[in-house]
C-alpha cells in the first residue's frame, strides 16, 4: 500500500506537470500565414476563406484578416456588412474588439478596408497602441491567415515579407504560373525567412494539379534555389462559383464535394506541415507580424 508521503508526491508530480502544459499552450504563438498571387482573380479569396473553415472544423481558432487594398471581399463572400475597419482601429475609434466580426464555425474576421494602406503612415503613438491591441490575439488563436490583393505591390510585399508562411494561388494557366514565379523570384531577392506554399487552383483533373504542381516545384528550385511545398490542388467546379453569388462558402453548402474534399487535404497539409516539409512549422505570433510589417513598409 502506498503511504500518505508517496500520495502527497504523486499529487505534487500530477499538478506541476499540469501547470507546466498550461504554460507551454499559453505561451504558444499564432502561426502566420499570407495569402498572395502574382495574377488578380486566381481564387486567393476562395482559397483561404474555405481553407479557414477547413482549420475551424478541425477545431482550430482562426482569425482571417481581410488586407485586400482594392475591393476586399471576405465579408462579401459571407454575406455580411461588417461596419467599422483597421482604420477606425488605427484612428482609435474603435477597438480590436469592436471591428473583428464573426463568421461560420466562429471563424473571426478582420476587415482591413482603408486601414490596411494606413499602415505604412503611422505615427509612433498609434503603432504602439495597434501593437499592444494586435498582440492580445497571440497565443489565442492557432492561425492567422491574411488574404491579400494580387500582385508584388509594395504594400503586398511587405505583407510577404513579414509573415511565417506564404501560400502562393495559381492556376495551370501560362500567365498566372509566370506571376506565380515572379512573386517568389521578389521573395527570394528579399532574402524572405519562412516557408512557401503553392495551392493550384481551377485544374481540369487532379493530375493537372499535380503535374503543374510539380513542374513549378522543379523550376523554383533550378531557378532559385527554393524548396517550396505543395499543399494541394482546387478542380474548377461550378458549386465554387455558384458559392460566391450565393454569399455561402462551398466547404459549408456542399461539404460533400470533390473541391471541399480537397480544401480539407490542403488545411491539414498547412497544419501539419507535410512530409516534404519537415521541419516545424514558424509560429513568429501577430504582434512580431505587424512590428515587422510596419517597419518594412517604411523602407
Ligand atoms: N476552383 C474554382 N472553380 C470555379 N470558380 C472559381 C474557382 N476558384 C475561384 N473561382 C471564381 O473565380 C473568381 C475569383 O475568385 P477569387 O475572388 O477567390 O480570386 P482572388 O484571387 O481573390 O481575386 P482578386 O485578385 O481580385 O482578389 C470568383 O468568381 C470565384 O468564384
Ligand atoms: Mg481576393
Amino acid at each position: 500500500m502506498k503511504d500518505q508521503a508517496e500520495k502527497l508526491r504523486e499529487l505534487a508530480l500530477k499538478v506541476r506537470r499540469q501547470i507546466e502544459e498550461e504554460l507551454s499552450t499559453e505561451m504558444q504563438q499564432t502561426r502566420v500565414m499570407v495569402v498572395t498571387s502574382g495574377k488578380g482573380g486566381v481564387g486567393k479569396s476562395t482559397l483561404a476563406l474555405n481553407m479557414a473553415l477547413g482549420m475551424c472544423a478541425a477545431g482550430k481558432k482562426v482569425v482571417l484578416m481581410d488586407a485586400d487594398l482594392g475591393l476586399g471581399n471576405i465579408d462579401i463572400m459571407l454575406g455580411l456588412v461588417p461596419q467599422y475597419n483597421i482604420y477606425h482601429m488605427i484612428t482609435n475609434k474603435k477597438s480590436l474588439r469592436d471591428i473583428i466580426i464573426t463568421g461560420p464555425d466562429n471563424l473571426k474576421i478582420i476587415p482591413g478596408g482603408s486601414g490596411v494602406s494606413e499602415l505604412a503612415n503611422l505615427n509612433d503613438e498609434q503603432l504602439r497602441r495597434i501593437l499592444v491591441e494586435l498582440g492580445t490575439l497571440d497565443g489565442e488563436y492557432d492561425y492567422m491567415i491574411i488574404d491579400t490583393g494580387a500582385g508584388i505591390s509594395n504594400n503586398v510585399t511587405s505583407f510577404l515579407l513579414a509573415s511565417d508562411d506564404v501560400i502562393v494561388v495559381t492556376t495551370p494557366e501560362p500567365t498566372s504560373l509566370t506571376d506565380a514565379y515572379g512573386v517568389i523570384k521578389t521573395m527570394a531577392r528579399e532574402k524572405f525567412g519562412g516557408h512557401i506554399y503553392l495551392v493550384v487552383n481551377r485544374t481540369a483533373s487532379g493530375i493537372e494539379g499535380m503535374l503543374t504542381a510539380e513542374k513549378l516545384k522543379i523550376v523554383i528550385k533550378k531557378f532559385l534555389d527554393i524548396d517550396i511545398t505543395i499543399l494541394g490542388h482546387l478542380p474548377n467546379e461550378s458549386i465554387i462559383e455558384e458559392g460566391i453569388r450565393k454569399q455561402e462558402p462551398f466547404i459549408k453548402s456542399f461539404p460533400r464535394s470533390q473541391a471541399a474534399a480537397n480544401i480539407k487535404v490542403i488545411a491539414r497539409n498547412l497544419m501539419e506541415g507535410n512530409a516534404i516539409n519537415t521541419s516545424e512549422p514558424r509560429r513568429g505570433g501577430v504582434k512580431n507580424f505587424f512590428k515587422k510589417l510596419v517597419g518594412l513598409s517604411k523602407k
